[in-house]
């Protein structure tokens, strides 16, 4: 299949392309950088070095004799470009990464919001126009995020839910409470999604997406030039990652307000075969499906204590500190959130193990002297007053 990646230079996308390269599919990505400027416009930067798109499709040439086509330019802001690749490369299938993807920067200031909004918004619309301009058969498979529905007291559904309102029944898309602007424009983009398959018939795939951590995939093992960026940051590094180098330096583990907050989270692996198992089972034409992709719920608590207890096999004693929480979100709350439907398709769920663990404490511990104990502490306060 003719697989388009965009947002290919990313923590998720680069290791997508090549996975979907070494499984035959023709592959090619588009990218910006953008996401190394905004890095470098707060003055952060992963954990490891990570190599230039050019460097990374070379290498990747050279260890699986395999080509990926590379497509340089913004996709929000530049849709002869989208159209113009669109026509090119013709995709059968487009992986949509393309978005500002952190909650805390789209809550800095008016400029990090707005830019969030327009980025991801705009560039999902250009996506969505360029499929119908270019071949309207053409499946999307769009990341979004199980933030978008937020922390409802009732089950969460994948994507829609069967109402009963006065004696009569209806089939709705589940109602969303999003946790920040960037939880927000995803639900603009799952809106404007949904549209886009009732009134123009497009086939699209919403992954509602938990949290991914772990740093190895099969693909990028294989040379160093092929890893994937570890954000440990506050804005850009999700929490497991955040501990994990907390750990190492020898400082308490920061947890926001009692750490009873659950969410849904997914190791690197099943992100990859996620995507690639929505795009072998493509969407009907006029369906928007929605499938929750996370493999199981835990508390930052558990993460904690999960991280605490690995490190102190290897010798790293670990305190947790509980801080006052920097977002508005609800602490003790109901959480059950159903994501049967790619297990269905016949994902098998690599946990989180002691093992996995212990795997990123080894990474973070070789890159020790690359952490900056500061950048990890939250910067960003969710009421601007
Ligand atoms: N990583 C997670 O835990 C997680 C969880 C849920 C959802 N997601 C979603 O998955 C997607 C990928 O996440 P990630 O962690 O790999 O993020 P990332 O920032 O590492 O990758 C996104 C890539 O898209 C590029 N990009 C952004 N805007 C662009 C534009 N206008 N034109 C061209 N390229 C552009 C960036 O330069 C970057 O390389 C995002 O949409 C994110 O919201 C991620």
């Amino acid at each position: 299949m003719r697989i388009l990646i965009l947002g290919g230079d990313g923590y998720l996308g680069w290791p997508t392309a090549m996975y979907l390269s070494e499984r035959g599919h023709e592959v090619a990505v588009a990218d910006n950088m953008i996401k190394r400027f905004w890095e470098a416009s707060i003055g952060v930067e992963p954990l490891n070095h990570i190599r230039s798109l050019n460097v990374r499709v070379k290498r990747w040439r050279e260890v699986s004799g395999k080509e990926i086509k590379t497509y340089i330019g913004d996709i929000a802001h530049n849709h002869r470009f989208v159209y113009k690749m669109f026509e090119d490369f013709r995709p059968e299938a487009v992986v949509h990464y393309a978005e500002q993807p952190s909650a805390p920067y789209s809550m800095m200031n008016r400029t990090t919001c707005a830019d969030t909004q327009m980025n991801n918004v705009l560039g999902t619309l250009n996506v969505m126009f360029a499929i119908q301009h270019t071949d309207p058969d053409t499946h999307l498979v769009k990341l979004g995020t199980m933030g978008e529905y937020g922390t409802p007291n009732i089950d969460i559904e994948e994507g829609w839910l069967d109402v009963e309102h006065n004696g009569r029944k209806d089939r709705v898309l589940y109602p969303k409470k999003p946790h920040s602007f960037y939880h927000l424009s995803k639900v603009h983009d799952s809106n404007n999604l949904a549209f886009a398959s009732r009134v123009w018939g497009q086939r699209v795939t919403d992954l509602n997406q938990g949290v991914v951590y772990g740093i190895d995939t099969d693909e990028t093992r294989r040379h160093e030039d092929l890893q994937t960026s570890f954000h440990y940051d506050s804005v850009f590094g999700t929490v497991l990652n955040r501990f994990v180098t907390q750990a190492v330096v020898g400082v308490p583990l920061t947890v926001y307000g009692s750490g009873s907050q659950t969410r849904g989270y997914l190791n690197i692996r099943d992100t990859l075969r996620c995507v690639e198992l929505a795009a072998d089972n493509p969407a009907e034409r006029g369906e928007f499906r929605v499938f929750n992709q996370f493999t199981e719920q835990l508390s930052i608590m558990q993460i904690a204590e999960r991280v605490k207890g690995v490190a102190a096999v290897r010798g790293l004693a670990v305190t947790i500190d509980h801080i006052e929480n920097p977002r508005v979100e609800q602490e003790d709350h109901y959480y059950n959130a159903k994501h049967s439907k790619l297990q269905q398709l016949g994902l098998e769920p690599h946990l989180l193990t002691d093992a996995v663990i212990d795997h990123m404490l080894e990474v973070a511990l070789t890159h020790r002297d690359r952490i900056d104990p500061d950048v990890i502490q939250p910067a960003v306060k969710w009421k601007q007053r």
